[in-house]
């Protein structure tokens, strides 16, 4: 980001986090905390606090130090790849792909795909984000090979969905280019360790590394995230900045004003609600860019803190379950279940000052003298949705479900910046206070395994032995 962003700008661009709505004097003893109780858990905050900085020293915590690395080595590979292809193809699941696919749906012009070269600022991108044979025969029908770079991102270098997808690529590739497929493929993995590494070094592939230490969904602050972001044109030293300014403000803000351990507390709270426990979290941002920031937030918050045992070993099976939502479209899908289904909720809204082009309703004359139509002249299609946006926080907070509103300024790099580092930090903080650890994901290397074994990988026969005989036996209840 230019040093033309001035102090100024920055705090104009400064997101802010209302909790007004989470305390009982709004909704209410049974379902909402007091600061005191928040206020109880200062001594494990600092204990929490302690404890990240010293990992950060000792470089356990790299996220943290995402925003200082040098990006000149991304910004570089994309300024020698961009005349020669038009279409960049993220290939990763999970922490591989989520991260993309927000940035782009937040970051970009909303129909950046179908927008001509000279108006996209950059390449088209393109996240199949599955292994679903006809997503992908789909996607095939719509590239021309020789202008298609394909990323293929793996963590581990050994996810099924990743690497049998790259098989497929390769195949395809080789058909359309002949030897030159090498030059249409750029792998992001971890520097040393993997299949995809080693394939990759022994074919002299374009290669970056996903720094040890940053696990999937903690990375897209990476070469994972930041490749196709600056790919498609989006401004990723502005995106590190926001993220920069917020962990500094994270740890410096003391703990009782900070975004990150305050809403930590909260979620904390009210998912050990002793009279209506919440423990489902709801995240529903108001603009349509922001969608896929939710169904990131799904993973990060799922994978980091459903977990079996604590760290002292217990059996503890918690964890909050996160679900996504769409303001407006979900008032007429979700929120009659919201307002006067259980009271099991913390809600997140996300919402941003202005939008990025606005429309205005025309005052037509035809439809003056009707009601439905003659109040919207001169107001605009943004004004509508921040309106739909206060009258559900009102409506929920009336029937006393408590919420949190997440205000972006502008949905721009440096704000997105900010919230993806604001969410894993509060991530980390929340796994504290759980007492579990948020960087491990065994129930989903469980699954892997079982994939594996059932598609004969090596290694894999007695636990495919073992799958085959669970299924037997659950035939009999097949109806
Ligand atoms: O957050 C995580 O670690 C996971 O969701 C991974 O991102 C996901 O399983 C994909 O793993 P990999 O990047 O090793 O292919």
């Amino acid at each position: 980001m230019g040093a033309a962003r001035d102090e100024r700008w920055r705090t104009e661009m400064r997101l802010t986090v209302n909790v007004r709505n989470v305390f009982t004097d709004v909704v209410g003893a049974d379902h909402g905390v007091t600061r005191q109780q928040i206020n109880g858990l200062l001594p494990r905050f600092e204990t929490i606090r302690d404890d990240i900085e010293t990992r950060r020293k000792r470089g356990e915590l790299p996220f943290l130090d995402l925003p200082k690395q040098d990006v000149r080595p991304i910004l570089d590979y994309v300024r020698s790849e961009r005349d020669r292809f038009d279409t960049f193809v993220v290939v990763g699941i999970g922490g591989s792909a989520l991260g993309n696919i927000a940035c782009h749906t937040a970051l970009r012009h909303p129909y950046h795909n179908f927008l001509p070269a000279n108006r996209r600022g950059g390449m088209r991108v393109e996240v199949p984000d599955n292994v679903d044979p006809d997503r992908l025969s789909g996607l095939f029908d719509t590239l021309d090979l020789r202008r298609t770079l394909f990323d293929v991102i793996t963590k581990s270098g050994s996810t099924a969905e990743t690497t049998s997808t790259f098989l497929v690529i390769k195949e395809r590739l080789q058909t359309a280019v002949g030897a030159k497929w090498r030059d249409h493929v750029v792998v992001t993995t971890d520097p040393k360790s993997g299949d995809l590494r080693k394939y990759a070094t022994h074919e002299k592939i374009a290669a970056f590394d996903i720094p040890p230490g940053v696990g999937g969904r903690f990375s897209v602050l990476t070469p994972v995230g930041l490749l196709s972001c600056a790919a498609s044109g989006i401004d990723i030293e502005e995106l590190l900045a926001g993220a920069g300014d917020m962990e500094h403000r994270v740890r410096t803000t003391p703990i009782e004003k900070n975004p990150a351990y305050v809403s930590a507390a909260i979620h904390y709270l009210l998912y050990n609600h002793p009279k209506s426990p919440k423990r489902l979290a709801v995240m529903m941002p108001y603009s349509h860019a922001l969608k896929d920031v939710a169904d990131w937030f799904r993973q990060l918050w799922a994978e980091s803190l459903g977990k079996e045992k604590s760290l002292d070993g217990r059996t503890v099976n918690v964890g909050p379950t996160p679900i996504k939502a769409l303001g407006a479209t979900d008032q007429h899908s979700q929120v009659q279940l919201y307002i006067e289904g259980p009271n099991d909720k913390l809600f997140t809204f996300l919402e941003v000052g202005r939008f990025q082009k606005d429309v205005t309703f025309p005052d037509d004359p035809d439809l003056r003298h009707l009601n439905a139509f003659n109040y919207f002249g001169g107001k605009t299609m943004g004004q509508l949705l921040h309106a739909e946006q206060k009258a559900t926080t009102l409506a929920l907070t009336r029937r006393k479900r408590p919420n949190i509103t997440i205000t972006l300024p502008d949905v721009r790099p440096y704000t997105v910046g900010q919230l993806f580092m604001l969410l894993e930090i509060q991530t980390v903080v929340t796994g504290g206070l759980f007492e579990i650890n948020p960087f491990d994901q065994p129930g989903v290397e469980a699954g892997k395994v079982a994939t594996y074994a059932l598609m004969d990988r090596p290694g894999y026969e007695e636990e495919k032995k073992k799958i085959e005989a669970e299924m037997a036996a659950g035939e009999q209840f097949v109806l």
